[in-house]
């Protein structure tokens, strides 16, 4: 079964009651384990009822969802809670209990021993780099980085293949936003779980989701594809509109330096330092705002003291049409 997909969901629509529209419309998705899927869409496209189907907190009008394949309907729901950690925007945690306490949330629920769950808990601060002098603090104490950080903690607690994260960045400043993505990347390196991450961010999306899936309103699917493959063939003008006016640029980023198709240096008389200079591990997109900050033509690629070559325009141009 290891090849099986973790998550299916097959037609499955969901209208609320009182409502006379679906908020999903006959949405069909495969999500294979230890892969991020990244939901995107505009504001009440569905997203957020899409991923609570997956753990039930709301119920499909039609259509099945399978988690390690199950029907999940037919799942007890303290295992399919134990099976699929949540994490949502405003983290939800628990006011009057502290960071130590949220995060032995599930442990203790499960009936773990307190020796256990003190260890468990020791291992998930130095998982999600918790500083240990935030444990005995409550929520409302907590900056927004460090909340979210708790919250990721409490969702691994009882380490679910499952994780489904609800705009789990949305709160936070950028800046703050952009350390945690980065550590859900490391982490996600090292723990391979099965990730559905909804967001309203387009580059979010592209940065987190080893592929993403485009919806439209009433939880129509337009897209669901790799992140290069979404810049470079967009379905449609919904989805090319949706991924904004600056895709080449976009996929510039996801583009690693060829070393090997590097140009020579410029012929003697050419200064190549005044072209700038970037690393051999940087992106196109790093390439071409160095050519652009400097002489216009080319910029000079080093892997540490020594220059490979040159990137040129003309190069960035053939990786794009290619
Ligand atoms: N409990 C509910 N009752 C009625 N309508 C709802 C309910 N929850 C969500 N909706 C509607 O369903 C649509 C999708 O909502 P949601 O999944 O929250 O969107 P998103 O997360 O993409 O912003 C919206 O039109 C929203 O107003
Ligand atoms: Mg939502």
């Amino acid at each position: 079964m290891s090849n099986s997909p973790m998550i299916e969901l097959i037609d499955v629509s969901k209208r609320f009651a009182g409502t006379d529209a679906d908020a999903v419309e006959h949405l069909s998705l495969t999500i294979e384990q230890g892969e991020v899927v990244a939901l995107v869409g505009p504001s009440g496209c569905g997203k957020t009822t899409t991923l609570r189907m997956i753990n039930r907190l709301i119920e499909p009008s039609s259509g099945k969802v399978t988690v390690a394949g199950s029907d999940v309907s037919a799942v007890p729901l303290h295992e399919l809670r134990r099976n699929i950690g949540y994490v949502i925007q405003q983290v939800g945690l628990f006011p009057h209990r502290t960071v130590e306490q949220n995060i032995a949330t599930v442990p203790s629920l499960l009936g773990w021993d307190s020796d256990r769950v003190r260890s468990r808990v020791d291992e998930l601060v130095d998982l999600v780099a918790i500083d240990r002098s935030i444990l005995q603090r409550y929520p409302s104490e907590l900056s927004g980085g460090q909340r979210q950080r708790v919250g990721v903690a409490r969702a691994l607690a009882a380490d679910p293949p499952v994780l489904l994260m609800d705009e789990p960045f949305g709160a936070v400043d950028p800046v703050v936003r952009e350390h945690l993505q980065r550590e859900l990347l490391d982490l996600q390196a090292r723990l391979r779980k099965t990730i559905v991450f909804v967001t309203h961010d387009i580059d979010e999306a592209i940065l987190v989701g080893d592929r993403v899936a485009i919806l439209n309103t009433g939880g129509v699917l337009e897209q669901f594809a790799m992140p290069g493959e979404l810049l470079a063939h967009p379905a449609n003008p919904f989805v090319a509109g949706f991924l904004g006016t600056d895709r080449a640029i976009k996929r510039l980023s996801l583009l690693p330096i060829d070393g090997s198709s590097l140009e020579p240096l410029p012929p003697d008389g050419i200064d190549y330092h005044s072209a700038g200079a970037i690393d051999i591990g940087v992106s196109l997109k790093e390439a071409l705002d160095a050519i652009v900050s400097g002489n216009g033509h080319h910029v000079a690629v080093f892997d540490g003291t020594v220059c490979l070559g040159v990137v040129t325009i003309d190069m960035i141009h053939r990786r794009l049409a290619g």
